[in-house]
């Protein structure tokens, strides 16, 4: 078996994806659920693009050791300079460097000639080098660029100091045999091509980025970039989940292995759902909610009969599991502490009281709490971003009936610590809600989008709620979950306010607003 390294850039190129902002708490615990899962890189963000991206990336490459931390930069000094900040105290220091090579790229987008695309590209590799010891150089749109440029170009870099090559398919328009063969030439073309490993990085335009991906592997690529969930730019990137799952299960075919703990893929999944709010659909090839569900009475009559006949994949293997330990009304402090720490989760004292607390409120509603309560419960604690002060619901009440006008009554505490209240109506209970809380918010609020999800089944699941708020024209992304679907859109729509406060630290309350 040839060993397939893993680049997994969930929090760069998915975080790239429409409606996502991760605060960088909860990049900071996706990042640790990546070395969970055993990703061989992950790309942390952009340091250059943001400072919100610069902290994200510094955090993230101070804190993780077991996976080489790496983030994105252009062939500027300026950018090169940051993500040198950002990544001094990486384990691995790893740069990320890219430019376009493809004719539209250089004409429209950069204005450059291919000469000076050469000319920029080595000189920054060159720069870089001072630094980093790794440092993987991407021609952008690579797939629609010239083969003999491609060859002329990757051969200067790798001369620069380049240790990886990576040839994204920018836009997804490649198929797998085109790849497969762009790869074999590259091979057979560039002198020194093999002093470098040879990456690969599609996006699912076509519908094609994971067969695009293992096609690149069967022709020499040794490292694979994605996103879990395939999540990032427009239709997403290829999803790492189904390359290796693919790559395992097709071990009598394909002779590659990942270093992934498969195991771990249905927590990562699930994580990267709750936290940016984008939820995968039920029949998401590996982790869809019905990937192991057999409808059809001749399935389930086979699989009663024999697994084998209808399921190449076993849920375990992939983290699945059915048969689940409920905790209850009667679990004490020790047995939450356990299955906190089941998950790989660590909390400080006060995290854990504060999680305990909730777990009883929840089973006071709830007989049987699950792991993914108990999960949601402490990922609101380990990603809650601790504002000096912040706004917060005090108590509300909505009235709603077919033949009345919804009404929302609410008292909400300001971060100044006043406390304000009033009725808003509204066409429904969400919006009437929605309606009071923003009268009574100073901020210019707009709802772009609400979503609301189950958290497992049962009609006393756990409801989370997932918002995206324009506040003062700024997209915000806001998560709340509660056992009443009211109080969990609240909470999300308050979350999205929050948010925006802790990153402007400026708030200016209303006037007390009369009933
Ligand atoms: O898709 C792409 O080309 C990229 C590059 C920045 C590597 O994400
Ligand atoms: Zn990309």
């Amino acid at each position: 078996m040839s060993r397939i390294k893993i680049f997994d850039t969930t929090l760069r190129d998915g975080e790239q994806s429409p409606g996502v902002n991760l605060n960088k708490l909860e990049k900071l615990e996706i990042a640790k659920q990546l070395e969970r899962l055993g990703v061989d890189i992950m790309e942390a963000g952009f340091p250059a693009s943001s400072k919100g991206d610069f902290q994200a990336v510094k955090l993230i490459a101070d804190t993780i050791k077991d996976t080489s931390v790496t983030g994105l930069a252009r062939t500027t000094k300026g950018d090169i300079d940051t993500a040198w900040e950002a990544l001094k105290g990486a384990a691995e220091p790893r740069l990320h460097l890219f430019l376009a090579t493809s004719p539209i790229h250089m004409t429209y987008k950069l204005k450059i000639t291919p000469e000076q695309v050469i000319e920029q590209s080595v000189n920054m590799v060159s720069y870089a080098k001072q630094r980093f010891p790794q440092i993987e150089w991407s021609a952008e749109d690579a797939t629609r660029s010239d083969w003999n440029f491609l060859a002329q170009i990757i051969e200067k870099v790798i001369d620069a100091g380049a240790t990886v090559i990576n040839l994204p398919d920018t836009v997804g328009y490649t198929t797998p045999a085109e790849y497969g063969k762009m790869f074999h030439f590259i091979r057979e073309t560039v002198p020194n091509i093999d002093r470098v490993s040879l990456s690969c990085h599609c996006h699912d335009d076509l519908g094609m980025a994971v067969a695009n991906s293992i096609a690149a592997v069967e022709n020499g690529v040794t490292q694979v970039e994605g996103t879990i969930n395939g999540i990032g730019e427009r239709a997403g990137n290829a999803a790492l989940e189904e390359v290796a799952v693919a790559l395992k299960i097709r071990s009598d075919y394909y002779q590659y292995d990942t270093g992934l703990k498969l195991d771990e893929i249905k927590r990562s999944s699930d994580l990267i759902s709750k936290l940016t709010g984008m939820y995968v659909q039920a029949n998401k090839a590996i982790i869809g909610r019905n990937a192991f569900a057999h409808e059809s009475g001749i399935h389930q009559d086979g699989v009663l009969k024999n697994t084998e006949t209808y399921e190449i994949i076993t849920p375990e293997l992939v983290g699945v599991n059915s048969n689940t330990l409920f905790l209850g009304k009667h679990s004490g402090r020790h047995a939450f502490k356990d299955k906190v720490e089941s998950f790989g989760i660590e909390l400080t004292d006060d995290q854990l009281k504060e999680a305990f607390q909730r777990f009883k409120q929840l089973t006071d509603h709830k007989k049987e709490v699950t792991d993914d309560d108990i999960y949601t419960i402490v990922m609101e604690i380990k990603t809650e971003a601790q504002a000096v002060s912040k706004y917060e619901l005090k108590s509300f009440q909505v009235q709603y009936g077919q033949a009345t006008i919804p009404t929302a009554t609410v008292s909400l505490v300001t971060p100044q610590g006043k406390t304000l209240q009033t009725a808003c109506t509204g066409k429904g209970s969400v919006e009437a809600l929605y309606n009071t809380l923003s009268t009574l918010i100073e901020e210019e609020l707009k709802l772009l989008d609400y979503q609301l999800n189950s958290v497992g089944g049962g009609k006393d699941a756990l409801a989370e709620s997932h918002v995206q708020l324009s506040v003062n024209g700024e997209a915000m992304n806001g998560r709340g979950s509660a056992q009443d679907v009211l109080e969990a859109s609240a909470n999300a729509y308050l979350n999205a306010v929050n948010r925006y406060i802790i990153t402007k630290q400026s708030v200016k309350p209303k006037e007390v607003v009369k009933q």
